[in-house]
């Protein structure tokens, strides 16, 4: 067995890095006897020396120096754990320059500057793996680009943002509040420094743009394609999903159809007893379908310490055995033939949950289905529970009314929301979701 050891620079010990060098620490040599050698931890790059850690390490490793590190010839292979895209983009840029290869879990940097980072990579002959930044512990990177080799992906239909789903499944399950949910989120270590990127879709359309470059060979800007979060849905959203028989979760999707391959991420209706609607807290699931190979599914824990740690260091043992530099080159070097045009955001089909808030008066009811009914829009159900009665010159209550369509374009559900928020007896947040049957 060769001893030359992988000599290991880490950038970042906080949740993910803390999760890595524990792992490295208790399965040291289970690792070892793995990749072929030992996994050495020569250094680790902090901000704040005096911060206390959860994870014990020798004093000596730890510096705030990150040149010293980066320039340091005794180090084979840097982990950019710190997040953010403007330092992390030039640490990983250097680290190449200097000869070295680069895990990462930063799915942001990748999403914004991987056609560089990538490109430059393969023109110094270096590799960057990324097993982390999709899905957290879930080993679909490995899966798109090395075990689903021999196929042509069709759809990807995924659960990739795993506080989102803590949210969605602690409103559901525990009937929390959105804001209790977010916190206890951050908390358990799974939201972004900026939990925005959480909530509002970005970071699982900036994943979804990872899985889209491996599985289908383009590179799709985020704001290519429809991205919306969670930030709208309220508790009436959750149980009038249940009542319908649905459970609301923030889907990801890319497939393949006559216009191309149509992007988006949204929250979307998923049916009860569908295995998507039942994957809970921060779970994330993938569902791929390949030409060969069939439908396939994975989930697991998709954020955290250990599990996002748990796809580092596989990464870290790809590269100790050279099987990170034979899958990941090809990234910077582009696909063969046309590139897939990307379908227009408008012309998506699906069923949609519309909610309103409406003044409980004549002709409400009238007004709304008028305008839906000059977008093609046909009703499937509708509820609109009673509100009170009043009397006298008291002014009308509102109340929720909640509309399930059939099947119509985004474009046409979009113009049709436009016109209703000119309706004065219109009012208040509205939600408009997909519903995925
Ligand atoms: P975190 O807990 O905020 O940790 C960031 C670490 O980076 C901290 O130790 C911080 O030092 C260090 N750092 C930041 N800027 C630095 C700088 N300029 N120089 C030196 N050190 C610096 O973040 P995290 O949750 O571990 O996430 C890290 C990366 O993994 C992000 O890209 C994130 O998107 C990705 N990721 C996270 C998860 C997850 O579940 N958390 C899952 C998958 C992927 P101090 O401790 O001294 O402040
Ligand atoms: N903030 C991310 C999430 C971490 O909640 O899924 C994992 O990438």
């Amino acid at each position: 067995m060769a001893e030359t050891p992988l000599r290991i620079a880490m950038i970042g010990l906080g949740t993910v890095g803390s999760g890595v060098a524990r792992i490295l620490q208790q399965h040291r040599e289970l690792l070892q006897q793995r990749a072929g050698r030992p996994l050495e931890l020569r250094r680790v790059v902090v901000r704040d020396l005096k911060k206390t850690r959860d994870v014990d390490l020798p004093g000596s490793l730890v510096t705030d120096s990150l040149t010293g590190v980066l320039d340091d010839p005794e180090v084979d292979v840097v982990l950019e754990l710190m997040g953010g895209t403007m330092t992390a983009r030039d640490v990983v840029l250097q680290a190449l320059e200097n000869g070295k290869d680069v895990v990462t879990a930063n799915k942001a940097l990748l999403c914004q500057a991987g056609d560089e980072l990538f490109g430059r990579a393969v023109k110094l002959g270096r590799t960057i793996a990324f097993e982390a930044a999709v899905a957290g512990g879930i080993p679909i990177i490995a899966a798109v680009s090395q075990s689903m080799s021999a196929n042509r992906i069709q759809s990807i239909q995924a659960i990739l943002n795993g506080t989102s789903n803590y949210i969605l499944s602690q409103m559901l399950l525990a009937g929390q509040s959105y804001s209790d949910a977010l916190g206890q989120a951050q908390e358990l270590g799974y939201a972004e420094a900026d939990p925005t990127l959480d909530i509002d879709g970005t970071d699982a359309a900036q994943k979804l743009t990872l899985l889209v470059r491996l599985a289908f060979g383009i590179s799709v800007p985020v704001s290519d394609f429809h991205v919306s979060g969670i930030d709208r849905i309220e508790p009436i959203d959750i149980s009038s999903a249940g009542e319908l028989g649905y459970t609301i979760k923030l889907i990801a999707q890319a497939r393949l159809g006559e216009a191309g391959l149509a992007l988006s991420v949204r929250p979307t209706l998923v049916r009860k007893d569908r295995p998507l609607a039942q994957t809970h807290g921060s779970l994330n699931a993938v569902a791929l379908d390949g030409d060969s190979v069939g439908p396939l599914w994975m989930s697991g824990r998709g954020a955290g310490s250990l599990p996002t740690a748990s796809a580092v260091v596989a990464d870290l043992v790809d590269m100790a055995v050279g099987r990170a530099q034979l899958t990941f080159p090809r990234l910077g070097l582009g696909t063969p033939g046309e590139p897939l045009p990307i379908a227009s955001r408008d012309e998506f089909v699906s069923r949609f949950y519309l909610r309103l808030t409406v003044e409980d008066r004549p002709h409400v009811m009238a007004d709304v289905t008028d305008i839906l009914g000059r977008r093609g829009i046909s009703l499937a159900s509708v509820i609109q529970h009673e509100a009170p009665e009043v009397s006298g010159d008291a002014a009308s209550p509102h109340v929720p009314l909640i509309i399930m369509t059939h099947r119509t374009t985004a474009g046409a559900i979009s113009a049709a929301e436009r016109e209703l928020d000119d309706l004065k007896t219109v009012r208040g947040n509205r939600v408009c979701l997909a519903v995925a049957d």
